[in-house]
């Protein structure tokens, strides 16, 4: 393909990204859950009557917390509240962003299986707290870290969504030539999943820190200073997911290297990835609760 003709297409896209109106926001009762939590002064009542003002999220969260996952915990859950101090605020949060972002992109193509596709990014998110609260950061890094990985690959929505026949030649060179979509994207569209999410995300006023470790989650070592950190620990759950998981098979997400670099800046080498692939597929089967309750 041409340079002009790629450059073509990547203006086309960006064109169309920018000015889409049926943009997904995200659930206004979660936006409000993040600040409250980030405001040291709140307690458990105030979540509670944030998370209770959404039906649904509290139906939601009651049914999971008395789910076989969560029941070992103790006995029957009637409250948000018994709920909170049952699973931790941490747990909650993780739970309600996850349901946020399922139902905010719930509409796909066969060629992206909904479930996996959260699986995937679901299990990535929960593998990057683990990362980063093992290097001893702050919760708030620790929750950025969460939902970088959850909306690390919304690009590939965006992309199937709204450019369908561009993304299915995508996914069927990746296939045939053996090469992540990743690599295919790029070669044909001049852009990929990762800059399209950060571009989207941009609208919807995001934080400059979420926008910059997705926007690199392939390329951690481009990250600005920092947020490089959070950002190797996403390309590494990342990665480490994605070799475990059957999301990536279907869509040929699967990178195709990790950075060297990353792997160093986090003190991790080759043999701590047992251990890492051992937590990705706990979190694999933690994602599969969440995602199994949330579309029963
Ligand atoms: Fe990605
Ligand atoms: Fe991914």
């Amino acid at each position: 393909m041409t340079d002009s003709k790629q450059a073509g297409i990547a203006k086309d896209i960006l064109k169309t990204i920018d000015a889409l109106e049926d943009l997904p926001s995200f659930p206004n009762a979660i936006l409000k859950l993040n600040e409250k939590i980030a405001d040291q002064g709140a307690g458990i009542g105030d979540f509670a009557a944030i998370i209770e003002s959404d039906i649904a999220l509290t139906a939601h969260i009651l049914k999971l917390v008395n789910s076989p996952f969560y029941i070992s915990l103790g006995g029957e859950v009637t409250s948000v509240r018994q709920a909170l101090v049952r699973i931790g605020i941490s747990e909650v949060q993780n739970v309600c962003m996850a349901f946020g972002a399922v139902n905010m992109f719930s509409k796909t193509s066969e060629r992206v299986p909904l479930k996996s596709f959260w699986q995937h990014s679901l299990s990535c998110a929960l593998l990057s707290k683990e990362i980063v609260a093992k290097l001893g950061f702050s919760s708030s890094d620790m929750e950025l870290a969460f939902t970088a990985g959850l909306f690390h690959d919304v690009g590939i929505f965006l992309l199937d969504i709204h450019f369908s026949d561009l993304f299915q030649e995508v996914v069927k060179d990746a296939a045939k030539t053996h090469r992540s979509t990743l690599v295919v994207e790029d070669e044909k569209l001049g852009l990929n999943h990762a800059y399209i999410a950060a571009r989207v995300f941009k609208r919807w006023n995001l934080s400059e820190r979420l926008i910059n470790i997705v926007e690199n989650h392939h390329t951690p070592d481009r990250c600005p200073a920092g947020d490089k950190i959070l950002c190797q620990a996403v390309h590494i759950a990342d990665f480490i997911v994605a070799s475990q998981g059957a999301f990536e098979n279907s869509v040929h997400l699967m990178p195709d290297s990790s950075s060297e670099g990353a792997w160093h800046d986090l003190g991790l080498d080759v043999s701590d990835t047992p251990d890492l692939l051992r937590l990705a597929q706990l979190e694999l089967e933690r994602a599969e609760q969440f995602l199994g309750i949330s579309q029963s």
